[in-house]
């Protein structure tokens, strides 16, 4: 199916989640997490290490049973053995499983045929996802001599073979330096602009989502804990903060605007430093703990 099939407009959740749980042994992963995802959304779903993140991915790309809940893709009860729901999606693991020996066009071309592609129209879609991820002039080049965002954009063009309408990626640009990390984030806009694609991604950075998403949800410790626009999350927590520089920590306050940081201020003696309210500072005050590892 293509990512423009208008057949596919029309219901409103491509993805819904109920009550979503699994456990290995008795370490609680995912803990009955309930979400949405929307026709054409870029959703985040941001966590610390060991959150569930790479769990749930895995349970809603078929990798992984569920020990209670159900997962539908507009609407219909997502069995992994269907192979039309299969086809729907295209999937970035959160390591890159290319094979280093073949060239970039062969780590395509077998992923291809696993999807029941072949001949002229499989050699066509390799071209146009080498060319939509720059990776033309690397065609014959063996995967393992790529660098590590070629790689993964060799990846993720791989998971767009098939034309799927929602691309899901694991830590799409962990590993990558800043420079690269940025490329990545236009090129994934590239994709869910472009070729219409629904994507979901799992990060552990604050910055990639409120850059990149359209809506964010928050997972810590197997449970959602909050969800919106990165501005609505800013929002629920007071827009501006408010450092208030103590003898042995640092204090924030949180205000809906900056004229009432200011008010607050005037009160203050101490030093202190007046800023926009972050997603790191929202997850802060949620949790109690700094997401970054
Ligand atoms: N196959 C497994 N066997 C045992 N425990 C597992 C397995 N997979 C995950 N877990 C545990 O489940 C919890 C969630 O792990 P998960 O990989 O989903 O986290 P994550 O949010 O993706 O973390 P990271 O950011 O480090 O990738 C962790 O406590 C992890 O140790
Ligand atoms: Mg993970």
């Amino acid at each position: 199916m293509s990512c423009a099939d208008p057949k596919t407009f029309n219901t409103p959740d491509e993805i819904e989640v109920r009550g979503l749980s699994r456990s290995f042994g008795k370490t609680v992963a995912v803990d009955r997490i309930d979400f949405q995802v929307g026709r054409g959304e870029l959703f985040a779903f941001l966590g610390p290490n060991g959150a569930g993140k790479t769990t749930t991915i895995n349970m809603l790309t078929g990798l992984l049973k569920p020990d209670a809940g159900e997962i539908h893709y507009h609407g219909q009860r997502f069995d992994p053995q269907r192979l039309t729901l299969k086809q729907l999606i295209g999937v970035v693991p959160q390591h890159n499983n290319l094979d280093r020996e073949l060239t970039a066009a062969e780590n395509l071309l077998i992923h291809g045929r696993l999807f029941g592609m072949w001949g002229a129209e499989l050699q066509q879609r390799i071209d146009s996802c080498l060319k939509f991820a720059d990776l033309t002039s690397k065609r014959d080049t063996p995967a393992g001599q790529l660098s590590g965002g070629m790689k993964r954009k060799l990846v993720i063009a791989r998971a767009l073979l098939h034309e799927p309408e929602i691309l899901f990626l694991d830590e799409p640009t962990v590993g990558l330096d800043p420079h690269s990390r940025r490329k990545m984030w236009a090129f994934l806009r590239r994709i869910n602009q472009q070729q219409r694609c629904t994507i979901f991604l799992t990060t552990h950075y604050i910055e990639e989502a409120e850059t990149l998403a359209d809506r964010v949800l928050i997972i810590d410790q197997a449970r959602i804990i909050a969800g919106g626009t990165p501005e609505q999350l800013k929002q629920s927590t007071g827009n501006f903060v408010l450092d208030i520089y103590r003898a042995d920590e640092i204090e924030s306050e949180f205000f809906a605007d900056r004229r009432a940081a200011m008010q607050r201020l005037e009160q203050l003696d101490t030093s202190v430093r007046i800023r926009e309210t972050t997603l790191e500072d929202v997850f802060l005050q949620l949790t109690g703990k700094r997401i970054a590892p």
